[in-house]
This record gives C-alpha cells, structure tokens and sequence, in this order.
C-alpha cells in the first residue's frame, strides 16, 4: 500500500506530462520545454475540468444563496479552503483568506497587520533577496509611519548567516518579511529559525512562500510562521487567485482590508461591524471557479506526494547545474551546492545577453526567463541588469535538461561566428 505522506500516486513523469495538454504544443515546429516554472506552471487536465465543471454545471453566488447551485458553489468553494488548510497543516480552515496572489496578500498585511502595530521609529525586516512583491510595500508603509526599512545580508553564495540577524532584527523589529525560497538565487531560507528570532523579540514574521508552497512540504506550524503567502498560478492552479494564511488571532484583531458585501456582520446607515473569519478579509463575490479549481491543483499535489515533488526537482536541479558549471562560461548565482537551493537556476553568460539567449532559445522551443525576475535591487547588486533564469517542476525531466544546454552550446556557437 501506498503511504499517503508521500502521495498515493506513483511519480511517473510520462504518465505526468499526459496530463498537461499545453506540452504536446510545438513551438516553431519544435516540442515545447518549458523552464519557466518559477514565474507560472502548466496547468494539468484535471484543473482545466474544474473549471469547466464548474462554470457548465454548478455556477452561482456563495453564501447568500438557498437554492441547490448556490449550496454546491458554496460548499465547493469551502471545500477548496479546507484542503489548502490541510496542504500547509494550518490548524484552521478559517486561517485561509483567498486573495488574487502573493502580491495581494502581502499587500494585505502591510495595510492592515502593519498599519496597525508599525509605529514612528519602529523597524520592519526584509532580505536583500526578495521579490518587488515584498519590497515595495514595506518601503510605502515605512515611508508613512516614520519607520525604518532594514534588510538582511547574504553572503556570497547567497546564503543568510544567522548571525547578522542579531545585528538587525531588535527589540524595535515589528515584522520580519523573508521569502523561504528566493525566485532568482534558488536559496531556501532558514525561515524557522529566523521565527524563533522574530519571536524573541517580539516581532511577528510573514514568510513569501510563492516558491516554496508549489515545491516542497510546508507546514506553516512547524515553522512557526505568522502569515504566509502564495499564489495558486506556481502551483498548478490559476491565475487570479493566491493565499494568505494567517495566525487565527492575529487575522481576528487585525482591521479589514476592503470594504462592501460578505466582509459584514450588520450594516446601518451610520455604520457596520464586521463578519468572521477568513470573510471579514473576502469583501465582494469572490474568484469562486479559481478557488475550487485550486482545489483541484492541491488533490493533482497532493496525490504525487510533496516530498516527491521535492525530490524530483532536486535531481533535476542537481543534473542541470552539474551540466551548466562544466560549460565554464556561465556565472550561476546563488548557491552552487543543490542541497541549498530549489529548482531555479539564474545565470550569468559571459558574452551573450540574457535577452539574446532567451530569444535564440525561444527558436528552438525553449521558455526560459530574462530580466530582472522582479528583483532589480538583487540582480544590479551582480552588477548586470539582467539574467536568464531556467526553473523547473514536476513535468520536467533530464533530456529537456538536455536540449537546454545543447541549445545553449548551439547559441554560444552562432555567437561566435
Ligand atoms: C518569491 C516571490 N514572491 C512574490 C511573487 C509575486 O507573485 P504574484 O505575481 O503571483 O503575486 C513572486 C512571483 O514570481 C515570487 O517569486
């Protein structure tokens, strides 16, 4: 029998990849490998049913409804809530907010959770390796209360040492926001023990777990964290709608972030209080089809086991740096030790732009990212503007590893004409 912590279904990338329509595409009459994981996955048949399902056989409004569709929206929808729940072992379903993305999520806790309790002289904790995401709303809410914005060094390799955050998270630290897994160096975070600090202290800490939630295990108890965000398009599911969890007291002390329809208890003409929890933070009709086929997205992650998702982006990892650090003219950022890092992979090629390479791959089928990967301060501090960027994901598998790195070769060699 199978053991379910390790998913019920065997890991069989063809049997996988049978399930992604989109991979059966050609592009310029090439078989598609995509590598672009890290900014949005490939979504299996069984999401794309759900929402298909959903719209031809059961759409309608939630919570307000006595008729048949509306309970089965209803309860779908709450239904999804409960399985993301258990999927980061939150100890309540009610600690599940939907929002439209990580983005949306952090940006909730800084207007409400951080508008509230940052005050004049107050410091809020960030590393030097986060996304725009996590950056520009700490630099907003900073710029407003008087606070100071502190970031977290890494070293070289891009590791954070735990001994520089003695020196920057203190007793006038209201928030650590890291991310656990950086989008651009690949570097897992010591996300636990940085919460054992914040805590010390008296801070609360909100981990980025955009490209950590979609890859590996995550229990947001074990971590101890205090809110947690992501986003259901990394994870198989759609775009339009992400997470953010929250502690049950905190999210139940905390203001709301929209007003109008659901997020009340009672209204008058003169005023309103508010409804329970996870609605009070849910205001309006919500993304009800993405929500359910999120749903769908966690049982498809589920099933195959996350410690086997884990460990088949490890190898594929450990392979594909193996093979690009023997090219010699490439500069990987980040960890070079796989154990130390997830499977995303940005380079620095000695002669060709990242945008050149990206776009001569692109003749040959390949999708990998070029830019900054919404992390200018952090690619500009390896003195370039840009970096190419593979990543990878379930459906990945070691001969596309393969054409990517002859595809490379084969660009280095028009190059050098
Ligand atoms: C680490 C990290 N944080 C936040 C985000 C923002 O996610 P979204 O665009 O879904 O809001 C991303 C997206 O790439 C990310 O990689």
């Amino acid at each position: 029998m199978s053991n379910p912590e390790f998913g019920s279904r065997v890991f069989d990338v063809d049997a996988i990849r049978a399930d992604f329509p989109i991979l059966q595409r050609k592009i310029n009459g090439n078989d598609l490998v995509y590598l672009d994981n890290a900014a949005t996955t490939q979504k299996p048949n069984q999401v794309i049913k759900s929402l298909v399902d959903y719209y031809e056989q059961t759409n309608a409004n939630v919570h307000r409804g006595v008729h048949t569709l509306s309970i089965e929206a209803t309860d779908g929808y709450e239904l999804a809530r409960t399985k993301v729940a258990k999927f980061i072992n939150a100890p309540r379903p009610e600690e599940v907010i939907w929002t439209r993305n990580t983005s949306e999520s952090l940006n909730l806790v800084a207007a409400t959770w951080a508008e509230a309790n940052v005050g004049e002289g107050d410091n809020i904790v960030i590393t030097a390796m986060e996304h725009h995401s996590n950056i520009v709303p700490w630099q907003q809410l900073a710029d407003k209360k008087g606070a100071e914005l502190r970031y977290l060094p890494h070293n070289e390799e891009g590791l954070i040492e735990l001994d520089s955050a003695t020196g920057v998270i203190d007793y006038r630290t209201k928030i650590v926001a890291v991310t656990h897994m950086s989008n651009v160096l690949g570097t897992i975070n010591p996300v636990a023990k940085l919460a054992e600090r914040a805590h010390s202290v008296g801070a609360v800490i909100l981990v980025d777990a955009a490209q950590s939630v979609p890859h590996m295990p995550v229990d947001v108890q074990a971590l101890d964290a205090d809110f947690l965000c992501f986003s259901a398009h990394k994870m198989l599911g759609p775009t339009g709608i992400g997470v953010l969890w929250g502690k049950y007291d905190l999210l139940e002390a905390m203001p709301p972030y929209m007003f109008g329809g659901d997020m009340i208890l009672e209204v008058t003409y003169e005023d309103a209080t508010w409804n329970d929890l996870p609605y009070k933070f849910e205001a309006g009709t919500p993304n009800i089809a993405d929500a359910i086929a999120t749903g769908a997205a966690v049982d498809y992650l589920t099933e195959l086991g996350m410690d086997n998702v884990w460990q088949h982006e490890q190898e594929l990892t450990d392979y594909a740096m193996e093979q690009i650090l023997s090219l010699g003219s490439v500069r990987v950022l980040g960890p070079q030790n796989p154990a130390l890092r997830g499977g995303v992979i940005s380079f620095i090629h000695d002669t060709i732009h990242p945008h050149d390479l990206g776009t001569a791959l692109d003749q040959q089928g390949i999708a990998i990212r070029t830019g900054h990967h919404c992390a200018m301060p952090l690619v500009r501090s390896f003195d370039v503007v840009a970096a190419a960027r593979v990543s990878f994901y379930i459906y990945n598998t070691k001969s596309e590893v393969d054409a990517f790195v002859s595809g490379l070769c084969e660009t280095e060699g028009y190059f050098s004409r």
